[in-house]
């Protein structure tokens, strides 16, 4: 019996474009003797093509999976999961929790720091009340500044003086009223990929080598000139320090499915820090999610099996919770 898998993509977010592309990745590679998929698109003033997702269970006729192919705000922030738990829907990737704890820049790291796990210094300020001064007075220069629940490398800027911290706060504070600012990491970039429900397993690392300043928003969709190491060049014990704290910042965040974890590492000391849970990564067939999997012997069209099979499993292991006495 062939599975309904229901594709859904685009979306209100900034990265509605990049949804589309993680969409058509996705549909080309669902494997048709498996599964009978559909598209439903959401376009970006958030109406639903054909037809929205319904809330009450059983309203959505015969679909016995989704796969939320959509990045950002309203759909990778638990927003849309809390509409497929409602609907008693199996969907691909982390619960509603653990998507807008790791959405949340200020909220993954307190999780991350309260688990022991190394985060990078910050401090959080909300729009309305942005003080440079005390920022400057305990980092000093540079720093990172970042709306706290965005991504792409959106609003995110290095601030090197006064002027450009200011403008750098003024500017995240238009994306979000909460604001986090961070000690610069001058060093090297990684990403790994992990999977997994109770068990998580993380694929090998990537480097990422950025050709601008930092890896922006041009760097990382526009320019196509941002270096990547696959696997990344760590020794065999850095590669499994990264491996091991993307498993243990996925499970601090209570990630079920699949997420991948960012690090930042010290040019210095050589200690890395982790940036970044990103519990839908991108998935277009050059996307790094999938490749650090096909590194590790998971081709793409077998990741998404996986994938699925994760979102049933997470699905039927919930169907004999009790809600009432
Ligand atoms: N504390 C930091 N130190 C050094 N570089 C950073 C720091 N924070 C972010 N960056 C750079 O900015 C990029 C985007 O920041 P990130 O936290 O990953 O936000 P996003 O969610 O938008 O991807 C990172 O990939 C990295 O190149
Ligand atoms: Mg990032």
């Amino acid at each position: 019996m062939k599975k309904n898998v229901a594709v859904v993509y685009g979306g209100r977010s900034g990265e509605h474009e990049i949804s589309i592309r993680s969409a058509r990745s996705i549909l080309v590679a669902l494997d048709p003797a498996k599964y009978a998929a559909r598209e439903i698109f959401i376009t970006k003033e958030g109406n639903w093509e054909p037809g929205p997702i319904l809330p009450a269970p059983g309203a959505n006729g015969d679909i016995d999976v989704v796969f939320p192919a959509l990045h950002g705000t309203f759909g990778e922030d638990g927003t849309m999961q809390g509409l497929f738990e409602l609907a008693d829907l199996p969907y691909v990737g982390p619960g509603v929790l653990s998507s807008a704890l790791a959405m949340d820049k200020e909220m993954m790291k307190r999780i991350c720091r309260a688990h022991g796990l190394p985060v990078v210094d910050f401090i959080v300020q909300f729009r309305g009340a942005l003080d440079a001064g005390a920022i400057e007075a305990e980092f000093g220069y540079p720093v990172f500044v970042k709306p706290a629940n965005l991504g792409s490398s959106v609003g995110v800027a290095k601030a090197k003086d006064r002027a450009a911290l200011e403008a750098a706060l003024t500017a995240a504070a238009e994306y979000d009223t909460k604001v986090i600012v961070e000690r610069a990491v001058a060093g090297r970039e990684f990403e790994c990929s992990v999977m997994g429900n109770r068990e998580l397993l993380a694929a090998m690392p990537c480097e990422i080598l950025p050709s601008r300043e930092f890896y922006d928003y041009e760097d990382k969709y526009l320019l196509d000139k941002a270096v990547i190491e696959l696997p990344a060049k760590l020794n065999p014990a850095q590669t499994e320090e990264v491996r091991r704290l993307a498993v243990a910042a996925c499970a601090a965040c209570g990630v079920e499915g699949m997420s991948r974890v960012d690090f930042l590492m010290d040019g210095v000391t050589r200690r890395f820090f982790v940036n970044e849970v990103n519990t839908i990564p991108g998935f277009t067939s050059i996307s790094m999610f999938p490749k650090m999997w096909e590194a590790a012997g998971v081709p793409y069209p077998a990741l998404l099996d996986r994938l699925i099979e994760l979102a049933l499993e997470r699905h039927e292991t919930k169907r004999a919770t009790r809600y009432s006495k």
